[in-house]
């Protein structure tokens, strides 16, 4: 069988970074967008020759087009796109929080997903490929005014169209849906909840499923 790739955002950290080491030991190539470039250096030295290290900003549509073209001239296609990078608010709050990080999250959280899925579909269409999201418990029930929370209940409400959308022409769209991880997402350790493996398992289980079975949703909560 020929080597698949998965291009993967936000992998200098956390859920992408785990995802990019899971993958690559069950054989997959993998493309590791994030802005770190230091960072992802040191994945790809550490992954070796299945990776790829594209430093880039998620919120510029070119910036992600040029790395998944990069992506195709090194590995011959994408088989999976894993739109993954993410931020949440150092202030919460409608009245108390900060307009201008509400933008930047907003940026991030939906355009970054939405460039992501663009630059990646028409390789995803030749390959039949899978998009997957990383969503949120955040974005499957209400939390008391949480702004953050609704940028994820948009990923939900888009992952599941494009789910509809990519079963037209043999591809799936998968959601991830932590709660919480144990990553840099948080300035403090978070040792008794999901950890970042947890979550590169769930996405591995959806692009790894055979192709009659389309995993829509993972759904994983820390059991504590
Ligand atoms: N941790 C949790 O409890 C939890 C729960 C549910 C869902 N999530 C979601 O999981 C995803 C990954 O978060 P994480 O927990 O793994 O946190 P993380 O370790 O902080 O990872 C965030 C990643 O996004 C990248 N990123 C941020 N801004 C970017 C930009 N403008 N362009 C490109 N990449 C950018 C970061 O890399 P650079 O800084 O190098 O760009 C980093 O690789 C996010 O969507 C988050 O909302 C997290």
């Amino acid at each position: 069988m020929t080597t698949r790739t998965l291009f993967i955002t936000g992998a200098s950290s956390g859920i992408g970074a785990a995802t990019a080491r899971a993958a690559a030991e069950a054989g997959w190539s993998v493309a590791l967008f994030a802005r770190s470039a230091d960072k992802l250096d040191a994945l790809a030295a550490e992954i070796g020759d299945k990776a790829l290290a594209l430093p880039g900003d998620v919120t510029d549509l070119s910036a992600v087009e040029a790395a998944v073209a990069r992506t195709v001239e090194r590995f011959g296609g994408v088989d999976a796109a894993f739109a993954n990078a993410g931020m949440g608010l150092d202030t919460p709050g409608t009245v108390a929080g900060d307009p201008e990080e509400w933008r930047r999250m907003v940026d991030l959280n939906i355009m970054g997903l939405l460039y992501t899925a663009r630059a990646a579909l028409p390789e995803l269409k030749k390959t039949k490929g899978t998009l997957v999201l990383t969503g949120s418990a955040a974005g499957r029930r209400h939390i008391p005014g949480s702004i953050y929370g609704a940028t994820k209940w948009f990923v939900h409400g888009y992952g599941g169209n494009m789910a509809e959308e990519m079963r037209e022409w043999g591809g799936r769209c998968a959601v991830i849906a932590p709660g919480m991880v144990d990553t840099p997402f948080f300035d403090a350790a978070k040792p008794d909840q999901l950890q970042p493996e947890d979550v590169a398992a769930a996405v591995m289980h959806a692009i790894d499923a055979p192709a009659r079975a389309a995993i829509r949703e993972i759904y994983l909560m820390p059991q504590a």
